[in-house]
């Protein structure tokens, strides 16, 4: 299965997996489908744009005729599919977007694989990468684990689920070869600022607010998105067809402590007095809806395959925020054009 396209590799987790994959494997032909939305950027992607096994491909996953051209062209052997509308806030001011993208865009891609790898299902994986947020949300205690039911809560979780349904639906109903992966809340580099930590880091350091939605109690299980895409590429090539895998790195925070921990790390490196950068931290509005708390359980994986974290969550944002403070350039152009439209509706006249 030499010849993967992966969708969503201009995006936050896609471009770790195309890094991943194109550095490890010179060997495979990795082809990045993107649509290069608000979220997508090739700018993640330049140390690896020049490696001879790598290309991309701009496109449309809502646009069947584009995918099924795109199929029969290409020929892959295989697709890992990330591309995806993926913030929460937007599904709820607007969930068409979401159904479009997460559920008619899994679809189509779903079709052609039935289509193009017919009789030889055995040789083609469709890799669905979904998240623990399907789930719903714990209360105090417990943990996700692949048994858990299915429970989302916000337009972004819902479509989701709908299109984790449908990639098992097409492994029950057609046969094709599926694995699904449902990971926790990632972290790292290339992390888009309207997500809670690179939105945290960007203001701080700009002396902005910090917003914390409601009294900051909610929890998120976080994952340095580095070990995620590690732990895509084993189960990649090693789940059984059919399998589901969560993948967690037992590191919940509530979202004040998580804040307060990023403060102090950022007084530092600015060379700012103890205490000042919480200063900024403004409560504001609770999201609708807003799950208290996700915790994933990894056993299944740990177990079946090996995979662990293998990074300490201080050590990680540590390394995260000196990304952020030496990529000014970065953020400067993610944080311009549409994307500065929707920051300022968003955040600075809330
Ligand atoms: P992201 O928003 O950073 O990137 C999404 C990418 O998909 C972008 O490059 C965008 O241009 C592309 N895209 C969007 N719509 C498209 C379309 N119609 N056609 C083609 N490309 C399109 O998202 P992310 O945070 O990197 O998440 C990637 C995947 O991982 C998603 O499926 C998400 O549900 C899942 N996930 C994310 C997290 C997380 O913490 N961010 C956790 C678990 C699972
Ligand atoms: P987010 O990064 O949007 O991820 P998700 O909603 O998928 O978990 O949010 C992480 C947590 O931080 C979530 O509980 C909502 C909260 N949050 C804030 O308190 N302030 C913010 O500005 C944002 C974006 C999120």
């Amino acid at each position: 299965m030499n010849k993967i396209i992966i969708t969503g590799g201009a995006g936050f987790i896609g471009s770790h997996v195309v890094r991943r994959f194109v550095t490890t494997y010179p060997d495979y032909e990795i082809i990045n489908l993107d649509k290069l939305t608000y979220a997508g950027n090739l700018a993640n992607l330049q140390d690896i744009e020049a490696r001879p096994n790598y290309r991309f491909v701009k496109g449309d996953i809502t646009d069947a005729g584009f995918i099924d051209n795109l199929f029969a062209t290409e020929q892959p052997d295989a697709i890992i599919h990330l591309a995806a509308e993926s913030h929460v806030d937007r599904s709820i001011s607007n969930p068409i977007e979401f159904v479009l993208t997460n559920v008619v865009g899994t679809v189509n891609l779903l079709n052609a694989a039935r289509k193009y790898w017919e009789g030889a299902y055995d040789k083609h994986r469709f890799y669905h990468v979904s998240t623990d947020e399907v789930y719903g949300a714990l209360g105090d205690t417990g943990m996700f684990t692949e048994e858990t039911s299915y429970d989302p809560h916000s337009p972004y979780s819902a479509s989701k689920a709908s299109s984790d349904h449908f990639v098992r639906a097409y492994h029950d109903t057609y046969g094709l070869d599926i694995v699904i992966s449902n990971c926790s809340n990632n972290y790292g580099s290339h992390h888009f600022p309207e997500k809670l930590i690179p939105l945290a880091i960007h203001n701080i350091k700009n002396n902005k607010s910090v917003p914390v939605y409601g009294k900051g109690e909610n929890v998120r299980d976080w994952l340095w998105v580095v070990d995620h895409a590690r732990a895509i590429d084993v189960i990649f090539h090693q789940a059984a067809s059919g399998q589901t895998y969560n993948i967690g790195g037992h590191n919940e925070w509530k979202n004040i402590d998580l804040i307060q921990l990023l403060c102090s790390i950022m007084d530092r490196k600015l060379g700012r007095p103890e205490g000042e950068s919480a200063k900024l931290i403004t409560y504001v509005k609770d999201r609708a809806g807003h799950d208290l708390r996700y915790a994933i359980d990894a056993t299944k994986l740990k177990h079946d395959l090996g995979w662990e974290p293998s990074l300490q969550f201080e050590e990680g944002l540590e390394k995260t925020v000196d990304w952020y403070l030496a990529n000014e350039d970065w953020l400067a152009s993610v944080t311009s054009g549409n994307y500065q439209q929707y920051y300022e509706e968003q955040y600075v006249k809330r």
